[in-house]
């Protein structure tokens, strides 16, 4: 998979970047390149928002400078870049990100996350080059730089290959092999610790009655948060 980031702070990313499961999915012929609307812009100073038209605060992210920066990486129209890509613009009021989501991004070959800073973005950018409008939760954020991260993370994760264990990515919180319930807890060493011991299944060695004991922990968990965390069909 080939995603490119479009950032004001590529630099942003560095810390991201070096996760295992980050490094072993680029490792593995996966990229993720960062562009700098900056490095393009057509306007004098380094400039990229202005304000809004209409008034009020802030600074909104302009669509001739995000049009410069996808020109330059794809040398194409952006307005006919969604036949060929998902372009995802990271917005507070966008689609909430969730495991089906994820599991959608996760299957694409090519990605393109605009991130926008200040007020947000020009609506023509949203308009006319995105083709998804993503959000991570009904609050508001600076920038969409952590939004793109906590997307990357989802979607590289699912990768073969990227997770040093196969199976781990498969019966986790929200996947459909638990129903799009949350995870069953999990125990280590010791067997107790100050008298809080690990439930005794645990330790039985029946890997038919761990698993229905995991699969109704998760289903509890899914009733106390109101979902369904019925089994997939
Ligand atoms: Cl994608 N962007 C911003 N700025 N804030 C957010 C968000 C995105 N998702 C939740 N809050």
């Amino acid at each position: 998979m080939e995603i490119d980031v479009f950032t004001l702070f590529p630099e942003a990313f560095a810390w991201f970047e070096r996760q295992r499961h980050v490094a072993n999915a680029l490792a593995q012929g996966h990229s993720l390149v960062y562009v700098d609307y900056r490095a393009t812009t057509p306007l004098t100073g380094g400039q990229v928002d202005d304000t809004p038209f209409g008034g009020g605060a802030g600074m909104v992210l302009r669509v001739d400078v995000v049009e410069a920066a996808l020109r330059a990486r794809y040398d194409a129209d952006p307005v006919t870049l969604g036949d060929t890509r998902r372009v995802l613009a990271l917005t507070p009021g966008g689609r909430l990100l969730d495991d089906a989501l994820v599991d959608e991004l996760s299957a694409a070959p090519a990605l393109t996350l605009l991130c926008g800073r200040y007020e947000g973005f020009d609506e023509r950018i949203l308009e006319r080059f995105a083709t998804d409008r993503v959000s991570i939760g009904r609050y508001v954020l600076a920038g969409g730089e952590l939004p793109a991260m906590v997307l990357c993370d989802a979607v590289l994760r699912k990768l073969p290959g990227s997770l040093g264990h196969e199976e781990s990515a498969l019966e986790e919180s929200f996947s459909a092999a638990l129903g799009g319930a949350p995870e069953y807890p999990h125990y280590t060493r010791p067997a107790e610790h100050r008298g809080w011991a690990v439930p005794d299944v645990l330790l039985s060695g029946h890997h038919a009655r761990i698993h229905e004991w995991r699969l109704e922990q998760s289903r509890q968990r899914a009733r106390e948060l109101g979902e369904t965390g019925e089994p997939a069909s």
